[in-house]
């Protein structure tokens, strides 16, 4: 008797190419989040663009017009982060990752669930919400309290603290960037998951990695500019489909 297909199953083309390819490379973006409760940014109802607006909270003018107000937003995240938990796409990826060691993960979430998963040596595009430095002299601040009544002092030079991520109109830290165009650049595989692709520099991985040739799959319950260009389009969230990969990998080898 043939088994029903299951509503997540891999297609069978799609299948054969990821269980060929060693070199993967994988971009995660907040939808690969959205499972766990952490809200995405760009949905329309939901999103927190639609609430916020980034020019007052996500960019270095934001900081010096109201440093206060932008620290405790950020204050906000953190706790709904830290109470968040990883869901079962980020664990399938780390799974994944075991199968194909060579595979690369960036992410442009700020959260460290993929971590918090189990996943090793992640490229964090867009820093981290749990780190803190200083906005003047840059240098990382650790173990400094944080509380949200504004910015604490830098230890080092006394300027003010402010999260380490990576705000609109600044540059991407450049070994996160070097190591994901290296991998896009020799990719057999890119997979955008949970991301609008919107985003630049992020989201011109897709065309390096589509320009050496890679396979290019898509994840995410809705369009984005990429999904007329990729090779598989697998609609729906990644705690569904990334569970669903892995299981076709593991299938495949025993
Ligand atoms: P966006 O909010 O732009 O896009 C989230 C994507 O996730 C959308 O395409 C949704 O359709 C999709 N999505 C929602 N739920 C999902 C689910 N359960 N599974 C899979 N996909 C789902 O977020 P990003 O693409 O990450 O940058 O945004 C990129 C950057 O823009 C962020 O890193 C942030 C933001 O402004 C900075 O703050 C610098």
């Amino acid at each position: 008797m043939t088994p029903t297909a299951s509503l997540h199953d891999v297609p069978e083309r799609l299948a054969a190419e990821l269980c060929a390819a060693d070199r993967w490379l994988v971009l995660t973006g907040a939808g690969a989040s959205a499972d766990s409760g952490v809200p995405t940014f760009r949905e329309a109802q939901t999103g927190l663009w639609a609430r916020y607006d980034p020019q007052q909270l996500a960019t270095p003018g934001a900081f010096v017009d109201d440093p206060r107000l932008v620290w405790d937003w950020y204050c906000w995240r953190r706790e709904l982060i830290a109470t968040a938990q990883p869901n079962a796409g980020h664990f399938a990826l780390a799974e994944i990752a075991k199968l194909k060691p060579e595979l690369r993960l960036v992410t442009q979430n700020v959260d460290g669930l993929h971590q918090r998963a189990g996943s090793a040596d992640v490229i964090e595009f867009h820093g981290s919400i749990e780190r803190n430095r200083c906005f003047d002299c840059e240098r990382p601040a650790a173990g400094v309290p944080v509380s949200s009544s504004g910015p604490p002092p830098c230890p080092e030079c006394g300027g003010l603290l402010r999260p380490d991520v990576v705000w609109f109109g600044e540059a991407i830290p450049p070994a996160a960037l070097e190591a994901a165009f290296a991998a896009a650049a020799k990719a057999e595989v890119y997979l955008s998951v949970g991301t609008s692709a919107a985003v630049y520099p992020a989201a011109g991985l897709a065309e390096v990695a589509a320009a050496a040739g890679a396979t290019i799959v898509e994840i995410n319950p809705t369009p984005t500019p990429l999904s007329a260009s990729a090779d598989h389009v697998l609609e729906g969230t990644a705690a569904a489909w990334l569970p669903a990969i892995a299981s076709t990998l593991v299938e495949a080898v025993s």
